[in-house]
């Protein structure tokens, strides 16, 4: 199969449509079977749910390139049951964890071609995603949905590749208690765009959330949780119920646990401890991990020991770890690699 004629190493993180992307719908009581389709534009009711009361969740997961040729794609059960749990809280009807396979698989063979190869660094970005696409005009559940799931060939998240970035404080809420933070719900980033738009303006990569509730505990990005490394070597990870649960920050503490011989606290991080860690990083992935070397308090400047040029030694590592099991050069935990072709 030849590749796409594209400069993989150069690309960021954008949308590319590529040749088939997966779409199922729901009505009268159940999911169809689904089917591929090239058309990459979605026709609906002016009225849908999705366009006049954000009923959307979606997904986020990537295809690698290992060493051997094969394209494999990292713990995709733990995306369908995030989605299922997505879809249970916005009353949108669940897609089964085979159908998800299913549609995965389907879609990323279809689309080889756009798949990077092995060590150039970038990736096949699967979007899966739910929205009510009939119409409903008072406030209620669209009468039927659609499950889509697309592929882009992506490099890093952030520009500048994986160099450390400038983040700050937001005075806005990302989530409330009891809401929808550990769901991945459309709204959440919609809500979330304001406050970006204010970061990149004032030269920041991102916002780092606080608890809406008291505003003194970290919460995560609007794209990432944290990671942070105590000066004896250890990594701290904000436990909180209005966070994403990401499955990133999750391999990562049973790769720095198994794997690196680190210890992981999960725990609530209050901010003010946040200058007396020696490593910042977000993970996510979009974001893989990516170093912080400057979190800005309404002017006061955090800089973080391990500075502006470059990983320190303890996320370097993971990140290191990771992506070796991701590109299949270190043995995967049994489960974690689900081969596509
Ligand atoms: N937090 C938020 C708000 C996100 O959007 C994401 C991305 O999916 C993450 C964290 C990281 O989650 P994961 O590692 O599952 O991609
Ligand atoms: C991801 O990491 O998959 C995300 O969804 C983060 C962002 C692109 C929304």
């Amino acid at each position: 199969m030849e590749k796409k004629n594209i400069n993989w190493s150069e690309l960021g993180f954008g949308y590319t449509p590529t040749d088939y992307r997966f779409m199922a719908e729901w009505k009268d009581g159940s999911w169809d079977e689904g089917a591929l389709i090239s058309d990459s534009n979605v026709t609906i009711s002016e009225c849908a749910g999705v366009l006049q009361y954000a009923q959307t969740c979606f997904e986020g997961l990537k295809a690698y390139t290992q060493k051997d040729g094969s394209i494999v794609t990292f713990r995709p059960d733990l995306n369908a049951e995030r989605l299922q749990r997505s879809a249970r809280r916005l009353l949108i009807p669940e897609i089964s964890t085979e159908m998800f396979l299913r549609a995965l698989d389907e879609t990323v063979k279809a689309n080889a071609a756009w798949v990077p190869p092995y060590g150039t660094g970038a990736t096949l970005y699967v979007r899966p995603f739910l929205f009510g696409s009939g119409p409903i005009l008072g406030v209620a559940p669209a009468p039927y949905f659609q499950f889509r799931l697309f592929c882009s060939p992506v490099g890093p998240y952030f520009k500048g590749g994986i160099k450390p970035i400038r983040i700050c404080i937001s005075d806005y809420d990302r989530a409330a208690p009891h809401g929808t933070g550990d769901i991945k719900a459309g709204l959440n980033y919609a809500m979330s765009l304001y406050a970006g738009d204010l970061a990149h303006k004032n030269g920041f990569s991102e916002n780092m959330f606080l608890d809406a509730a008291t505003r003194t505990y970290v919460e995560e990005t609007g794209g990432a949780n944290f990671l942070f490394v105590t000066k004896d070597g250890k990594i701290v990870t904000p436990k909180s119920s209005t966070i994403l649960p990401s499955i990133t920050r999750r391999s990562l503490v049973y790769v720095a646990e198994k794997y690196l011989g680190i210890e992981v606290i999960e725990r609530p991080v209050p901010f003010e401890e946040v200058s007396e860690f020696s490593e910042v990083g977000v993970c996510g992935t979009a974001a893989v991990i990516s170093p912080v070397g400057e979190i800005d308090d309404h002017g006061r400047k955090i800089m973080v020991p391990s500075g502006m040029d470059q990983f320190g030694p303890v996320l370097g590592k993971l990140r290191e770890t990771l992506t070796g099991i991701q590109n299949g050069d270190i043995e995967a935990p049994e489960g974690w690699i689900r081969k596509i072709c």
